[in-house]
């Protein structure tokens, strides 16, 4: 793995990481259809070299590398050692993948090395965002793609605020995830950043990590509830039997599922003059 220069790794990110590596699996049965359906917008090709930014556990750049073949290349970027240490013991067999520590924002890689930089959920921290897609434009090739997903608002996710009323936690929310709810917002960043051809689609989807147990778990250790319990571990206790009530008065315990509320972007750097 390379490391690239690290700015300062935040503690609340080498905590969210901490708490993904322990339930990443799960993490990957709900979110898993949400990053599907940007792949698809992709239209990738074998031979193709992409950029999985914010690649956390690995579980894109497996479906990232069937498309692109041995002949392709799949590059994860994460700053969280921990998640690519398991996004490198999974993706061990396949010669196509390589990854890199580094803060994506800044991340040095050839300028017009890339056919297409993808983030599902990975480019909503940034401290500058143009300037972070300004440096996307300039690694990718003429007319590269570029697509991402990331989270509508926090009140369009049931995935989110539900667990937070069912605890009845009235804390301040950190609203980082949801920092690109507005489209255009969104729109704005990519222009000034020199894409074009800039398409924001709603997509909305009922996500489960499986049964009642799962889905208590995952609530409990990320997303906005999970993100509060870290940081206040005492409230453990009393949210998770409210939690799982909830979540129980659903219907169905074998399959718990909630409303998730995204955008897939996608945009394209200019083509190359004639
Ligand atoms: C919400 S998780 C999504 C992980 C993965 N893409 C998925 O869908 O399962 C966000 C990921 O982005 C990473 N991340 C956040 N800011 C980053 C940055 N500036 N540079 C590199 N990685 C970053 C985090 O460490 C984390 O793994």
């Amino acid at each position: 793995m390379l490391k690239q220069d690290l700015a300062d790794i935040s503690s609340q990110k080498l905590l969210h990481a901490k708490a993904w590596a322990e339930v990443y699996e799960l993490i990957d049965v709900q979110l898993s259809p949400l990053g599907l359906g940007a792949i698809k917008k992709l239209g990738l090709s074998a031979g193709d070299t992409v950029a999985d930014i914010g690649c956390g556990a690995g579980q894109t750049l497996l479906q990232l590398a069937e498309q692109v073949g041995t002949e392709g290349q799949v590059i994860g970027v994460d700053v969280a050692p921990l998640l690519l240490e398991i996004a490198g013991q999974r993706t061990k067999p396949l010669s196509q993948v390589r990854l890199i520590q580094a803060d994506a924002e800044s991340l040095d890689l050839p300028s017009e090395s890339l056919d297409v930089v993808f983030s599902p959920f990975g480019v909503m921290s940034f401290n500058d965002p143009v300037s972070a897609f300004t440096n996307f434009r300039r690694l990718l090739k003429p007319s590269g793609k570029l697509a991402f997903s990331c989270w509508r608002a926090l009140e369009d996710n049931e995935l989110d605020h539900f667990p937070l009323s069912a605890v009845g936690i009235r804390a301040k929310v950190d609203e980082t995830p949801f920092s690109f709810a507005d489209p255009e917002y969104i729109h704005g960043i990519l222009e000034a950043a020199g894409f074009e051809e800039i398409v924001i689609q709603s997509h909305d989807e009922k996500v489960s990590s499986g049964d009642l147990d799962a889905m208590t778990s995952v609530l409990l250790k990320v997303g906005p509830l999970g993100k509060i319990i870290r940081e206040n571990p005492a409230l453990r206790a009393t949210s998770e039997p409210r939690l799982r009530q909830a979540l129980a008065a659903l219907g169905d315990p074998s399959v718990v599922q909630l409303l998730a509320s995204v955008w897939v972007v996608t945009a394209r750097t200019k083509a190359a003059p004639r």
